[in-house]
């Protein structure tokens, strides 16, 4: 196991009602903006239960934060931040209000110039106003990570940036949340936190027994609990599992002390930059790809990943890693989400489009750095 240094101070308040609790996690006199996306919070009742908890606050709202945060409308809440003398941000959302509020908070405070650089150059972010989150969809760990995924649409650029700074003081998890959501939602929900706990587990082995069975049972947990919530969207116990997996997957604790991947992700957020297609779908695309291009150097953990999640334990070495990879592709399929390039309407151009972007960009990918302009072009051949 490699060294590691593993801190997390997000605060989690989990179950039923707890959403009452809000205002009472906030600073006295706080001035609170209270972000929000396309306006769920005010079908589902959401918006009313922390409007109640927050009742003694000075609040001002802004919504209209899109799937996929844009920069130019973060910066229209940066400029309010500053105009109101804002103190304490509430997100109330999914990972695209979440994310997009971590960046407000860092670019409020940001004193190098333009706050794009945070993302573009990854500029160190030395202070960030306080969060408080709502969360309103479990799929991407950003109630307890301090990672921010943000879109500019001026140059179909979709950039993260990571800080502790911006990790929520605290983060509540009611699954009753889960409701409402459409079958879409949750599904993307399933597979990106399955991508996630992938892109930290399905690399080499580093003898790290602890981290490797947290991993296979957060996947375990998604691939019995995940069809239970999309069969029946009040099943409260069954949305509980899922919205503890989808944190549980990315809080940090199973990366510490092991190689990690990322490629799937990276590689995907150009299929959502270029084709807007949804993040977890463009995670569903792009892994089978990188499992088949990768069979030799991933293949110990690929055989680890179907034994213990699918059971498959005889045939020769490349006869698990394909059964293995085809469990895997029936497992998002069966939630409603297909997995090749042509299922998207995504044509050949737009390999070229990013083999041309990951060149310029001049730095590989994957946990061995060896995932150039060459091996995306397999990857993504793989999936027409
Ligand atoms: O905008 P509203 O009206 O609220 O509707 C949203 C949105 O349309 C809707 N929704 C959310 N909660 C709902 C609901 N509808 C009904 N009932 C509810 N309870 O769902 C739609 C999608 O919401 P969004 O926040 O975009 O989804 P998600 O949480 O999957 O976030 C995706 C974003 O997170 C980034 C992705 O790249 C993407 O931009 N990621 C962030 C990560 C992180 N911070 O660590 C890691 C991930 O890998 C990911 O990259
Ligand atoms: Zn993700």
């Amino acid at each position: 196991m490699y060294n590691f240094e593993y801190q997390n101070p997000v605060k989690i308040i989990f179950g039923k009602g707890e959403i009452a609790k809000t205002g009472m996690n906030i600073p006295e006199g706080s001035k609170i903006l209270l972000t929000y996306g396309g306006g769920s919070i005010f079908k589902n009742g959401v918006y009313d239960q922390v409007k109640a908890s927050v009742k003694d606050f000075e609040v001002i709202e802004f919504g209209g934060i899109e799937p996929n945060p844009h920069y130019e409308t973060l910066m229209k809440a940066v400029e309010l931040v500053k105009k109101e003398q804002i103190t304490f941000l509430l997100s109330v959302g999914g990972g695209s209000v979440l994310d997009g509020t971590k960046f407000i908070a860092a670019a409020a405070l940001f004193t190098q110039g333009d706050p794009w650089l945070i993302l573009s150059k990854q500029a160190k972010v030395e202070s960030a106003l306080p969060i408080g989150a709502v969360l309103t969809l479990p799929a991407t760990g950003s109630e307890m990570n301090g990672n921010s995924v943000v879109t500019r649409v001026e140059t179909t650029e979709k950039l993260s940036f990571a800080s502790l700074l911006v990790m929520p003081h605290f983060s509540i998890l009611d699954p009753e949340v889960i409701f409402s959501l459409p079958e879409k939602q949750v599904a993307n929900g399933i597979v990106d936190a399955f991508v996630h706990v992938i892109e930290q587990y399905l690399t080499f082995p580093v003898n790290s027994p602890i981290q490797d069975r947290f991993a296979e049972s957060i996947l375990k947990t998604l691939v019995e609990e995940g069809p239970k919530v999309l069969a029946n969207r009040t099943d409260y116990d069954a949305a509980a599992n899922l919205m503890w997996s989808a944190t549980m997957a990315l809080n940090g604790l199973i990366g510490v002390g092991v190689p990690q991947d990322w490629a799937t992700h990276m590689i995907g957020h150009e299929l959502t930059a270029y084709h807007g297609i949804d993040h977890a779908r463009t995670l569903a695309i792009v892994l089978p790809g990188i499992m088949h291009i990768e069979r030799v150097q991933k293949k110990d953990k690929i055989m680890q990943l179907g034994k213990e999640v699918w059971g498959i334990s005889v045939g020769t070495d490349d006869e698990r890693i394909d059964q293995t990879i085809g469990k895997m592709i029936e497992f998002f399929e069966s939630v409603g989400i297909p997995t090749k390039l042509p299922d998207y309407g995504v044509s050949t151009e737009f390999i070229d489009t990013v083999c041309k972007r990951f060149q310029q960009r001049g730095f590989k990918i994957g946990e061995k750095a060896n995932i150039g302009p060459a091996e995306i072009r397999m990857i993504l051949e793989d999936r027409l």
